[in-house]
Protein backbone atom coordinates (compact mmCIF):
# COMPACT_ATOMS: atom_id res chain seq x y z
CA UNK A 1 0.00 0.00 0.00
CA UNK A 2 1.17 3.27 -0.92
CA UNK A 3 2.04 5.44 2.80
CA UNK A 4 -0.55 7.41 3.31
CA UNK A 5 1.16 11.85 4.52
CA UNK A 6 -1.35 13.59 7.08
CA UNK A 7 -0.81 17.32 5.49
CA UNK A 8 -4.51 18.73 5.75
CA UNK A 9 -5.74 21.75 4.51
CA UNK A 10 -6.84 24.55 7.25
CA UNK A 11 -10.23 25.55 7.73
CA UNK A 12 -10.30 28.95 6.11
CA UNK A 13 -8.47 26.87 3.00
CA UNK A 14 -11.79 24.44 3.38
CA UNK A 15 -14.30 27.21 3.30
CA UNK A 16 -12.51 30.00 1.27
CA UNK A 17 -11.77 26.77 -1.36
CA UNK A 18 -9.02 29.14 -2.40
CA UNK A 19 -6.22 26.20 -2.75
CA UNK A 20 -3.22 27.31 -4.87
CA UNK A 21 -1.84 26.06 -8.39
CA UNK A 22 0.95 24.67 -6.58
CA UNK A 23 -1.38 22.73 -4.35
CA UNK A 24 -3.65 20.71 -6.62
CA UNK A 25 -0.50 20.70 -9.24
CA UNK A 26 2.55 20.08 -7.27
CA UNK A 27 5.59 19.86 -9.02
CA UNK A 28 4.87 18.15 -12.15
CA UNK A 29 4.85 18.75 -15.51
CA UNK A 30 1.27 20.75 -15.65
CA UNK A 31 -1.13 22.88 -18.25
CA UNK A 32 -2.80 25.05 -17.80
CA UNK A 33 -5.97 25.37 -19.80
CA UNK A 34 -8.92 28.06 -18.49
CA UNK A 35 -9.26 27.65 -15.08
CA UNK A 36 -8.39 23.99 -15.01
CA UNK A 37 -5.05 22.08 -15.30
CA UNK A 38 -3.95 18.51 -16.93
CA UNK A 39 -1.00 17.03 -15.02
CA UNK A 40 1.34 14.33 -16.11
CA UNK A 41 1.76 12.27 -12.98
CA UNK A 42 0.48 8.45 -11.50
CA UNK A 43 -2.51 9.39 -10.05
CA UNK A 44 -1.87 7.15 -7.29
CA UNK A 45 1.29 9.72 -6.57
CA UNK A 46 -0.72 12.31 -6.98
CA UNK A 47 -3.47 11.46 -4.85
CA UNK A 48 -1.00 11.12 -2.12
CA UNK A 49 0.32 14.39 -2.23
CA UNK A 50 -2.66 16.04 -2.61
CA UNK A 51 -3.26 17.76 0.58
CA UNK A 52 -6.05 16.00 2.63
CA UNK A 53 -9.85 17.00 1.40
CA UNK A 54 -8.65 19.24 -1.84
CA UNK A 55 -11.31 17.59 -4.09
CA UNK A 56 -15.35 18.23 -4.24
CA UNK A 57 -15.62 15.44 -7.01
CA UNK A 58 -13.78 12.62 -8.87
CA UNK A 59 -14.80 12.15 -12.43
CA UNK A 60 -12.76 9.35 -13.87
CA UNK A 61 -12.72 6.26 -16.41
CA UNK A 62 -9.86 3.85 -15.10
CA UNK A 63 -8.09 1.27 -16.50
CA UNK A 64 -10.94 -1.54 -15.71
CA UNK A 65 -9.19 -4.24 -16.22
CA UNK A 66 -5.70 -2.56 -14.43
CA UNK A 67 -3.56 -3.77 -17.06
CA UNK A 68 -5.26 -3.12 -20.58
CA UNK A 69 -2.98 0.52 -20.22
CA UNK A 70 0.57 -1.18 -19.77
CA UNK A 71 2.74 -1.02 -22.17
CA UNK A 72 3.43 -4.32 -23.26
CA UNK A 73 -0.34 -4.10 -24.04
CA UNK A 74 -0.61 -1.05 -25.81
CA UNK A 75 2.23 -1.92 -28.00
CA UNK A 76 -0.21 -5.70 -28.67
CA UNK A 77 -2.93 -3.27 -28.95
CA UNK A 78 -1.26 -1.38 -32.11
CA UNK A 79 0.42 -5.00 -33.47
CA UNK A 80 -3.47 -6.23 -33.29
CA UNK A 81 -1.99 -9.43 -32.18
CA UNK A 82 -2.52 -11.04 -28.53
CA UNK A 83 -2.95 -9.38 -25.22
CA UNK A 84 -6.16 -8.06 -23.55
CA UNK A 85 -6.79 -5.96 -26.88
CA UNK A 86 -9.43 -7.80 -28.93
CA UNK A 87 -10.72 -6.69 -32.37
CA UNK A 88 -14.49 -7.45 -31.71
CA UNK A 89 -16.64 -9.02 -35.09
CA UNK A 90 -16.65 -6.74 -38.59
CA UNK A 91 -20.14 -6.00 -39.38
CA UNK A 92 -21.06 -4.67 -43.06
CA UNK A 93 -17.19 -4.73 -43.83
CA UNK A 94 -16.63 -2.35 -41.23
CA UNK A 95 -13.63 -2.34 -39.51
CA UNK A 96 -13.88 -2.17 -35.42
CA UNK A 97 -11.14 -0.82 -33.21
CA UNK A 98 -10.23 -3.27 -30.48
CA UNK A 99 -11.97 -3.32 -27.25
CA UNK A 100 -10.43 -4.69 -23.96
CA UNK A 101 -11.69 -8.23 -23.29
CA UNK A 102 -12.16 -8.48 -19.75
CA UNK A 103 -13.51 -12.25 -19.86
CA UNK A 104 -9.87 -12.92 -20.45
CA UNK A 105 -8.65 -11.91 -17.64
CA UNK A 106 -7.62 -15.40 -14.40
CA UNK A 107 -8.07 -15.37 -10.93
CA UNK A 108 -5.04 -13.57 -10.11
CA UNK A 109 -5.51 -10.38 -12.43
CA UNK A 110 -9.13 -10.06 -11.01
CA UNK A 111 -7.12 -9.99 -7.27
CA UNK A 112 -5.03 -7.86 -8.65
CA UNK A 113 -7.64 -5.44 -9.77
CA UNK A 114 -9.17 -5.49 -6.39
CA UNK A 115 -5.78 -4.74 -4.67
CA UNK A 116 -5.49 -1.54 -7.58
CA UNK A 117 -8.90 -0.65 -6.61
CA UNK A 118 -9.47 -0.55 -2.62
CA UNK A 119 -5.83 1.32 -2.37
CA UNK A 120 -6.63 3.84 -5.26
CA UNK A 121 -10.41 4.59 -3.40
CA UNK A 122 -8.74 4.56 -0.23
CA UNK A 123 -6.30 7.51 -2.07
CA UNK A 124 -9.21 9.30 -3.16
CA UNK A 125 -11.04 8.85 0.07
CA UNK A 126 -8.20 10.91 1.68
CA UNK A 127 -8.34 13.63 -0.84
CA UNK A 128 -12.12 14.71 -1.41
CA UNK A 129 -13.96 16.40 1.14
CA UNK A 130 -16.54 14.95 3.22
CA UNK A 131 -19.50 14.44 1.02
CA UNK A 132 -17.35 14.29 -2.59
CA UNK A 133 -19.05 12.30 -4.79
CA UNK A 134 -16.89 9.82 -7.14
CA UNK A 135 -18.57 8.73 -10.07
CA UNK A 136 -16.46 5.87 -12.23
CA UNK A 137 -16.84 3.91 -15.39
CA UNK A 138 -17.04 0.17 -15.41
CA UNK A 139 -18.31 -2.57 -17.53
CA UNK A 140 -21.14 -4.92 -16.76
CA UNK A 141 -18.44 -7.68 -16.10
CA UNK A 142 -16.27 -6.51 -13.48
CA UNK A 143 -18.43 -3.45 -11.79
CA UNK A 144 -19.06 -5.57 -9.15
CA UNK A 145 -15.70 -6.64 -8.25
CA UNK A 146 -14.50 -2.89 -8.91
CA UNK A 147 -17.24 -1.66 -6.83
CA UNK A 148 -16.86 -3.82 -3.97
CA UNK A 149 -13.09 -3.08 -3.90
CA UNK A 150 -14.19 0.68 -3.81
CA UNK A 151 -15.63 0.55 -0.58
CA UNK A 152 -13.47 -1.72 0.84
CA UNK A 153 -10.96 1.85 0.46
CA UNK A 154 -13.75 3.73 2.73
CA UNK A 155 -15.74 4.85 -0.13
CA UNK A 156 -19.97 4.69 0.25
CA UNK A 157 -21.61 3.16 -2.49
CA UNK A 158 -24.49 5.18 -3.51
CA UNK A 159 -25.78 3.40 -6.66
CA UNK A 160 -25.18 3.01 -10.35
CA UNK A 161 -25.20 5.51 -13.27
CA UNK A 162 -26.89 3.17 -16.49
CA UNK A 163 -24.98 5.06 -19.46
CA UNK A 164 -27.31 3.66 -21.93
CA UNK A 165 -25.34 3.34 -25.23
CA UNK A 166 -24.73 0.28 -27.62
CA UNK A 167 -21.53 -1.65 -27.45
CA UNK A 168 -20.02 -4.10 -29.91
CA UNK A 169 -19.48 -6.44 -26.49
CA UNK A 170 -20.81 -9.97 -26.38
CA UNK A 171 -24.02 -10.78 -28.42
CA UNK A 172 -21.90 -14.35 -30.02
CA UNK A 173 -23.20 -17.43 -29.96
CA UNK A 174 -21.17 -20.17 -28.58
CA UNK A 175 -17.11 -20.11 -29.59
CA UNK A 176 -16.73 -22.88 -32.18
CA UNK A 177 -19.92 -24.06 -32.01
CA UNK A 178 -21.88 -21.22 -33.94
CA UNK A 179 -24.36 -23.31 -36.05
CA UNK A 180 -24.87 -26.05 -33.44
CA UNK A 181 -25.83 -23.49 -30.59
CA UNK A 182 -27.16 -20.88 -33.39
CA UNK A 183 -30.13 -19.80 -31.02
CA UNK A 184 -27.62 -19.21 -27.92
CA UNK A 185 -25.61 -16.27 -27.26
CA UNK A 186 -22.72 -16.90 -24.34
CA UNK A 187 -23.27 -13.66 -23.21
CA UNK A 188 -25.41 -10.51 -23.26
CA UNK A 189 -24.91 -7.90 -25.98
CA UNK A 190 -24.20 -4.83 -24.22
CA UNK A 191 -26.39 -1.93 -24.37
CA UNK A 192 -25.13 0.18 -21.12
CA UNK A 193 -21.97 1.02 -19.15
CA UNK A 194 -22.63 0.82 -15.23
CA UNK A 195 -21.03 3.95 -13.55
CA UNK A 196 -20.20 3.35 -9.91
CA UNK A 197 -21.77 6.30 -7.98
CA UNK A 198 -20.03 6.47 -4.34
CA UNK A 199 -19.06 9.40 -1.59
CA UNK A 200 -16.44 10.17 0.77
CA UNK A 201 -18.52 9.24 3.92
CA UNK A 202 -20.33 12.18 5.58
CA UNK A 203 -18.66 13.52 8.86
CA UNK A 204 -20.69 11.49 12.52
CA UNK A 205 -23.94 13.06 12.94
CA UNK A 206 -23.88 15.43 10.07
CA UNK A 207 -26.67 15.13 6.95
CA UNK A 208 -26.33 16.17 3.76
CA UNK A 209 -27.68 20.06 4.23
CA UNK A 210 -24.83 20.49 6.78
CA UNK A 211 -22.58 19.02 4.70
CA UNK A 212 -23.18 21.16 1.80
CA UNK A 213 -23.05 24.13 4.27
CA UNK A 214 -19.71 22.98 5.26
CA UNK A 215 -18.08 21.68 2.44
CA UNK A 216 -20.42 22.44 -0.57
CA UNK A 217 -20.92 18.92 -1.01
CA UNK A 218 -22.87 15.49 0.22
CA UNK A 219 -25.42 16.19 -2.75
CA UNK A 220 -25.80 15.85 -6.67
CA UNK A 221 -26.87 18.91 -8.83
CA UNK A 222 -29.90 19.12 -9.95
CA UNK A 223 -30.69 19.02 -13.79
CA UNK A 224 -30.59 22.55 -15.66
CA UNK A 225 -34.59 21.85 -16.32
CA UNK A 226 -34.38 21.46 -12.49
CA UNK A 227 -35.58 17.85 -12.50
CA UNK A 228 -34.11 15.80 -10.05
CA UNK A 229 -30.33 14.19 -11.53
CA UNK A 230 -31.56 10.69 -13.16
CA UNK A 231 -28.91 7.27 -12.65
CA UNK A 232 -30.45 6.42 -16.13
CA UNK A 233 -29.07 8.73 -18.79
CA UNK A 234 -28.95 8.18 -22.16
CA UNK A 235 -26.17 8.12 -24.46
CA UNK A 236 -24.35 7.72 -27.59
CA UNK A 237 -21.19 6.17 -28.60
CA UNK A 238 -18.35 9.25 -28.87
CA UNK A 239 -19.30 10.67 -32.00
CA UNK A 240 -16.82 10.77 -34.84
CA UNK A 241 -15.48 14.56 -34.63
CA UNK A 242 -14.81 13.53 -31.33
CA UNK A 243 -12.82 11.11 -31.53
CA UNK A 244 -10.90 12.81 -34.57
CA UNK A 245 -9.56 15.23 -32.39
CA UNK A 246 -8.80 13.13 -29.66
CA UNK A 247 -7.41 9.88 -30.32
CA UNK A 248 -7.56 7.36 -27.54
CA UNK A 249 -9.22 4.16 -27.24
CA UNK A 250 -11.16 5.05 -23.92
CA UNK A 251 -12.81 8.38 -25.32
CA UNK A 252 -15.60 9.37 -23.41
CA UNK A 253 -18.97 11.84 -25.52
CA UNK A 254 -19.18 15.72 -24.03
CA UNK A 255 -22.94 15.31 -24.41
CA UNK A 256 -22.64 12.51 -21.47
CA UNK A 257 -19.36 13.58 -19.11
CA UNK A 258 -20.51 17.10 -19.48
CA UNK A 259 -24.09 16.11 -17.45
CA UNK A 260 -22.23 14.04 -15.10
CA UNK A 261 -19.44 16.81 -14.11
CA UNK A 262 -22.07 19.33 -13.39
CA UNK A 263 -23.90 17.02 -11.60
CA UNK A 264 -20.96 15.69 -9.39
CA UNK A 265 -20.78 19.58 -8.12
CA UNK A 266 -24.02 20.28 -5.74
CA UNK A 267 -23.54 24.06 -5.65
CA UNK A 268 -22.05 24.66 -8.84
CA UNK A 269 -18.59 25.26 -7.52
CA UNK A 270 -15.51 23.26 -6.52
CA UNK A 271 -12.82 21.19 -7.46
CA UNK A 272 -13.23 18.42 -10.02
CA UNK A 273 -10.74 15.65 -10.58
CA UNK A 274 -9.81 12.74 -13.24
CA UNK A 275 -6.91 11.11 -12.02
CA UNK A 276 -7.18 8.85 -15.10
CA UNK A 277 -7.61 11.87 -17.59
CA UNK A 278 -6.77 9.65 -21.03
CA UNK A 279 -7.46 12.43 -23.98
CA UNK A 280 -8.60 14.94 -21.50
CA UNK A 281 -12.68 14.76 -22.13
CA UNK A 282 -13.30 15.03 -18.59
CA UNK A 283 -11.61 18.21 -18.23
CA UNK A 284 -12.83 19.58 -21.74
CA UNK A 285 -16.19 18.85 -20.17
CA UNK A 286 -15.34 20.43 -16.84
CA UNK A 287 -14.11 23.50 -18.89
CA UNK A 288 -17.15 23.66 -21.20
CA UNK A 289 -19.62 24.43 -18.32
CA UNK A 290 -17.38 26.54 -16.62
CA UNK A 291 -15.93 23.83 -13.46
CA UNK A 292 -12.51 23.15 -12.45
CA UNK A 293 -10.57 20.06 -13.16
CA UNK A 294 -7.48 18.68 -12.51
CA UNK A 295 -6.54 15.81 -15.02
CA UNK A 296 -4.08 13.84 -14.08
CA UNK A 297 -2.65 10.94 -16.86
CA UNK A 298 0.13 8.84 -16.31
CA UNK A 299 1.39 8.44 -20.30
CA UNK A 300 3.39 10.88 -22.01
CA UNK A 301 1.71 10.51 -25.35
CA UNK A 302 -2.03 10.88 -23.98
CA UNK A 303 -0.65 13.46 -21.60
CA UNK A 304 0.33 15.75 -24.73
CA UNK A 305 -2.95 14.34 -26.80
CA UNK A 306 -5.20 15.94 -23.63
CA UNK A 307 -2.86 19.04 -24.01
CA UNK A 308 -3.62 19.49 -27.59
CA UNK A 309 -7.40 18.14 -27.16
CA UNK A 310 -9.07 19.94 -24.54
CA UNK A 311 -9.55 23.79 -25.51
CA UNK A 312 -10.78 21.54 -28.78
CA UNK A 313 -13.18 19.77 -27.30
CA UNK A 314 -14.02 22.16 -24.97
CA UNK A 315 -15.10 24.36 -27.70
CA UNK A 316 -17.90 21.50 -29.15
CA UNK A 317 -21.41 22.11 -29.00
CA UNK A 318 -22.89 18.47 -28.51
CA UNK A 319 -26.36 17.93 -28.66
CA UNK A 320 -27.73 15.87 -25.90
CA UNK A 321 -29.53 12.17 -27.11
CA UNK A 322 -32.81 12.72 -26.17
CA UNK A 323 -34.03 9.10 -26.46
CA UNK A 324 -35.38 9.11 -23.17
CA UNK A 325 -37.95 10.79 -20.68
CA UNK A 326 -38.97 9.97 -17.16
CA UNK A 327 -42.45 9.95 -16.72
CA UNK A 328 -44.18 10.11 -13.37
CA UNK A 329 -46.61 6.79 -12.90
CA UNK A 330 -50.23 6.82 -11.08
CA UNK A 331 -50.52 8.86 -7.57
CA UNK A 332 -51.22 6.08 -5.59
CA UNK A 333 -47.97 4.25 -6.61
CA UNK A 334 -46.23 6.94 -7.40
CA UNK A 335 -43.83 4.67 -9.59
CA UNK A 336 -41.69 6.32 -12.17
CA UNK A 337 -41.79 4.59 -15.63
CA UNK A 338 -39.28 4.63 -18.42
CA UNK A 339 -40.49 5.77 -21.63
CA UNK A 340 -38.01 4.60 -23.80
CA UNK A 341 -39.13 6.91 -27.58
C1 LIG B 1 -9.87 4.30 -19.79
S1 LIG B 1 -8.66 5.49 -20.12
C2 LIG B 1 -9.47 7.03 -19.88
C3 LIG B 1 -9.96 7.63 -21.17
C4 LIG B 1 -10.71 8.93 -20.98
N1 LIG B 1 -11.98 8.72 -20.32
C5 LIG B 1 -10.96 9.66 -22.29
O1 LIG B 1 -12.12 10.02 -22.55
O2 LIG B 1 -10.02 9.83 -23.04
C6 LIG B 1 -7.63 5.35 -18.71
C7 LIG B 1 -6.38 6.23 -18.80
O3 LIG B 1 -5.71 6.15 -17.53
C8 LIG B 1 -4.31 6.17 -17.76
N2 LIG B 1 -3.68 5.58 -16.56
C9 LIG B 1 -3.58 4.26 -16.23
N3 LIG B 1 -3.00 4.13 -15.03
C10 LIG B 1 -2.74 5.39 -14.58
C11 LIG B 1 -2.18 5.92 -13.40
N4 LIG B 1 -1.73 5.12 -12.42
N5 LIG B 1 -2.08 7.27 -13.27
C12 LIG B 1 -2.53 8.11 -14.25
N6 LIG B 1 -3.06 7.66 -15.40
C13 LIG B 1 -3.18 6.32 -15.57
C14 LIG B 1 -4.13 5.36 -19.05
O4 LIG B 1 -2.91 5.67 -19.68
C15 LIG B 1 -5.36 5.79 -19.84
O5 LIG B 1 -5.08 6.88 -20.70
Amino acid sequence: MTAIPTEQLTTEQLTTEQLTTEQLTLNYTTQAIGGSFAVHADSFEWLCRLPEAALHAIVTDPPYGVKEYEEDQIEKRGKGIGGVWRIPQSFDGVTRSPVPRFTALNSKERKQIQQFFTEWAALAARALRPGGHVFLASNSFLSQLVFAALVEGGLEFRGELIRLVGTLRGGDRPKGAEEEFSGVCSFPRGAYEPWGLLRKPLLPGMKVSDCLREYGTGGLRRTEGDKPFSDVLASERTPRRERAIADHPSIKPQSFLRQIVRASLPLGVGVVADPFMGSGSTVAAAEAIGAQCIGVEKRALYYDLAVKAIPQLRDLNPAVPQTMTLERGTRETDECCLALL
